[in-house]
């Protein structure tokens, strides 16, 4: 209930302040920019107008939660939220082309709609307007020193999600991927971004180490929690829920974690690793790897461990001290993440 609340009060602005970083562009580069506001949301493969079907807006929201929690002005912090709304959407566009995914949010891929050389362009100004939206600290009255860490902290995620991509591409030739190798790619790809929209929201409220410390682990667990539920929806996910197709990475063969869960059991995943190690798997294929992943309960191992990340995120919120409405709401996002899933 009071996270809806947070929704209803933190969305609009979050909205207001995407809408400024990108500014109306001359007439040559409309299509650009509509290629950015395409897979914002805002517009339809001719640029007209839609009602919103952008992402859910987590990053930006954990961002000013934190903030607030942290005794902050959350109106401070919009532009780090800004940001990493902006970092995000530029690695789905990227992730997309990478993964050669034609539906994201329902919609076809940019890649789809304008081919891969323009989408590259696509994440490469959004990855900029990102950077510039960051900058906005400064107007807010952060301090240069604080705004040069934002920008430290900021880009180290940048560098991590990049180092995590390139991790979860490699595992796709391999058949014999460790949970720890796993969990090293998505705190990458995934939980570095969640625990940079944390830590920044934090530092725009304090600079006491051990908080910001709490607080980065919060978003950073949280990631973790996040990519395992993404794991399970990607499987298992009805196409309503996620706007990919059913059982899409296995169809695409995706290392994913009850895969590698599937893939280290004795005989079962020796007749798993067979099937991955064909081509192109048929429909046939893709019910066969469905039905070894129930025999040896990998659904079961996989929300463990998200269940477990989501307890270490809640201990970190904890061992900040601090108790208040945001602090709440950082819960029911924390809850609101998890179950997702079941
Ligand atoms: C999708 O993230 C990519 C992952 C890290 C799993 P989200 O599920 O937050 O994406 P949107 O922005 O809400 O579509
Ligand atoms: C999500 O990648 C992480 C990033 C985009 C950095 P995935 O490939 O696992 O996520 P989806 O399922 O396409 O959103
Ligand atoms: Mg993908
Ligand atoms: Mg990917």
């Amino acid at each position: 209930m009071s996270l809806q609340s947070a929704f209803e009060r933190y969305l609009p602005l979050i909205e207001a302040e995407l809408r400024q970083a990108l500014a109306t562009p001359p007439p040559p580069l409309a299509p650009f920019y509509g290629m950015v506001r395409y897979h914002l949301g805002w517009v339809d493969e001719g640029f007209k107008l839609i009602e919103a079907k952008g992402g859910k807006r987590l990053r930006p929201l954990l961002c000013l939660l934190v903030c607030e929690a942290a005794g902050g002005d959350p109106e401070r912090a919009l532009p780090a939220a800004a940001a990493v709304e902006l970092v995000h959407n530029f690695s789905l566009v990227h992730d997309d082309i990478e993964d050669a995914s034609p539906l994201r949010r329902h919609r076809p891929t940019v890649w789809k709609v304008w081919g891969v050389p323009q989408a590259i362009n696509v994440g490469d100004g959004l990855f900029a307007l990102a950077h510039l939206a960051l900058q906005g600290l400064a107007e807010q009255g952060v301090s240069a020193s604080r705004a040069l860490t934002a920008f430290e902290v900021f880009d180290r995620a940048c560098l991590a999600l990049t180092e995590g991509q390139y991790l979860d591409l490699s595992f796709e030739t391999r058949l014999d991927v460790t949970v720890e190798e796993y969990l090293q790619m998505i705190r990458g790809k995934t939980a570095a971004l969640f625990a940079a929209s944390a830590h920044l929201g934090v530092l725009v409220a304090s600079d006491d180490p051990e908080l910001i410390a709490h607080y980065h682990s919060f978003g950073e667990n949280l990631g973790l929690a996040f990519q395992i539920v993404d794991d399970i929806l990607g499987i298992w996910g009805q196409e309503s829920v996620t706007g990919k197709p059913v059982a899409d990475d296995i169809r695409q063969k995706k290392k994913s974690l009850p895969i590698i869960y599937a893939l280290r059991q004795k005989a079962k995943g020796q007749g798993l690793g067979e099937i991955y190690s064909k081509d192109v798997l048929t429909d046939e294929d893709v019910r066969r790897a469905m039905a070894i992943l129930d025999e040896v309960g990998a659904r079961q191992y996989t929300e463990r461990l998200a269940r477990d990340y989501h307890r270490r995120a809640l201990a970190e919120l904890e061992a900040t001290g601090l108790e208040n409405e945001a602090q709440a709401d950082l819960r029911g996002l924390a809850a609101f993440l998890i179950e997702r899933a079941y």
